[in-house]
């Protein structure tokens, strides 16, 4: 959302070329020039050039110019291969299929259809469809790029193994795949990263226990709705804005940063109203394995409690990914560890912990006692779907972040030494 697009060639061509209609037929190929615009024009569909590029490419925009006559690109197709000129022309086939001067540029319709249409749909959703059915045989909203629009599934549809990510741009020049991925890892409880190639860089809060439409919420007094599916089918995220007048969207941006926004119908812009990363302690493991982030104190990173510097000259130099170590060894044999209360903005990294469903919290606490590889457990309700669940860490803690607003209690085991009163 809001790629600074200068240098459109279809500007003021728009209403003299638009084939005034959201719906391509197999006999009405759309040429270069031309648009689709959906029926409330909301959206418009066409061929466009981004930033001083002057490749084409066939999006998806936002139908309102923002003040200083930039236009918002919220899909594109095919965004890895583009076309040179402006002869470009898309068609739809008889069966279904969508062309670009006759080269199949999607991932299309398994089924051959017989009367098929493609439609630009007024929540920015390009589908094809047979003429006399409301199924959608393909979706745009299955393929997206950067921008998350409301409606979107982001995430998996087990069934199929579809995986829907947000990829950020290259370039504001260029669409094509750039560094950052934001996409739900399924491991342990299914939680939000986003990617920097394969280094993590953020990650969001677990979905256990997560109050969908919290009224305390920024986003929901934004009028800004979300929900988190997670069941056999399909594990995903979307927000809904349907019955609102709001337009908005989630934008993957080309600096890793997670940016959300709405349209402002008064000043004609987009109000960026959240990131993220929203400050240093969110970026991923800031402080290390056993470190702990404190946002409002300064150096931000310090040990838990039972832990040191590992490595103590990296530390003064504000350096502290390599985290900490015990200040003494657990002694599982002898059962003389113990467990410290820690309360942490959200749970700690859970892609290698294990999760049980239906276990009460001293049966989560025997479980991690039994296993001299536990590092910590925590209860959490309303896991996966289910009622009172157990995490157990059976590795380093990681990304142990502490805000005004703590929520979850994790219990880290320690050597009895270590335990403090
Ligand atoms: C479209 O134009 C480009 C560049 O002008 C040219 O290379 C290409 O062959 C043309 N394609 C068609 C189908 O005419
Ligand atoms: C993108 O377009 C190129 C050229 O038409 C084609 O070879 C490629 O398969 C398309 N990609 C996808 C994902 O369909
Ligand atoms: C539709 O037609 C194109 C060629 O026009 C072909 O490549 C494609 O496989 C056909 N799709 C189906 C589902 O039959
Ligand atoms: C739609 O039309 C096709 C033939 O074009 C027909 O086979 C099919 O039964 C129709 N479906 C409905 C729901 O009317
Ligand atoms: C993002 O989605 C694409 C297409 O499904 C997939 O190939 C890629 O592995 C995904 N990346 C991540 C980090 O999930
Ligand atoms: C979005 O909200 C509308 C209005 O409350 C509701 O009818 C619709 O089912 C919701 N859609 C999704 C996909 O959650
Ligand atoms: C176990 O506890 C006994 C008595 O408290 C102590 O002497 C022994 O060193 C402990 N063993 C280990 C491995 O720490
Ligand atoms: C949860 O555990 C209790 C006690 O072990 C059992 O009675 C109950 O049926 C379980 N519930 C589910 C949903 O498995
Ligand atoms: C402890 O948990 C780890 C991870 O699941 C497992 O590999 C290991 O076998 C367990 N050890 C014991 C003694 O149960």
């Amino acid at each position: 959302m809001a790629q600074l697009l200068t240098g459109l060639v279809f500007l003021s061509d728009i209403s003299r070329y638009s084939i005034a209609a959201d719906t391509l037929s197999p006999i009405q190929p759309l040429r270069d020039g031309q648009t689709l615009v959906s029926a409330k024009e909301t959206f418009a569909l066409g061929f466009f050039s981004p930033g001083r590029s002057k490749n084409r490419y066939v999006g998806i925009w936002y139908n309102k110019r923002q003040g200083d006559q930039t236009t918002t690109v919220v899909w594109v197709a095919n965004r890895s291969s583009s076309l040179s000129g402006t002869n470009g022309s898309l068609e739809l086939n008889g069966n279904g299929t969508l062309t670009i001067n006759s080269m199949i540029f999607l991932p299309m319709p398994m089924v051959a259809l017989t009367n098929p249409v493609a439609q630009l749909l007024d929540d920015g959703n390009f589908v094809i469809r047979e003429a006399n059915s409301s199924e959608f045989a393909w979706q745009s909203f299955d393929y997206l790029t950067d921008t998350l629009l409301s409606g979107m599934k982001l995430g998996w549809d087990l069934r199929t193994g579809l995986n829907r990510n947000l990829t950020s741009w290259r370039s504001k020049d260029d669409p094509s795949p750039g560094s950052y991925v934001l996409s739900i890892d399924l491991e342990g409880i299914p939680h939000i990263i986003v990617w920097s190639g394969s280094t993590k860089k953020y990650r969001s809060r677990p979905w256990a226990d997560v109050k969908v439409d919290d009224p305390q919420d920024m986003r929901h007094r934004y009028g800004l709705r979300f929900g988190f599916v997670n069941n056999k089918d399909e594990v995903y995220y979307m927000y809904n804005t349907t019955g609102t007048k709001l337009v908005g969207g989630v934008l993957m941006d080309q600096s890793g940063m997670t940016k959300h926004f709405l349209w402002v119908e008064s000043t004609g812009m987009w109000n960026n109203f959240l990131n993220y990363p929203m400050n240093e302690c969110q970026e991923y493991s800031r402080c290390g394995p056993f470190g702990v982030c404190n946002i409002d104190v300064w150096p931000i990173c310090r040990c838990l409690q039972g832990f040191k510097p590992k490595s103590p000259q990296e530390w003064p130099l504000m350096d502290a990914s390599s985290g900490c170590d015990r200040l003494t060894a657990l002694d599982c044999k002898n059962r003389s560890d113990g467990f410290m209360t820690v309360t942490l903005a959200a749970l700690p990294e859970t892609s290698n912990a294990i999760v049980y469903t239906n276990i009460s919290q001293d049966e989560c606490r025997a479980r991690c006692l039994k296993n001299c590889s536990c590092t910590a457990y925590a209860a959490v309700r309303n896991i996966n779907g289910g009622g009172l669940g157990c995490v157990i860490w059976v590795t380093e803690l990681i990304d142990l972040r502490i805000s005004p607003h703590p929520t979850e209690n994790v219990f880290v085991r320690l050597a009895a030494a270590d335990l403090g009163n």
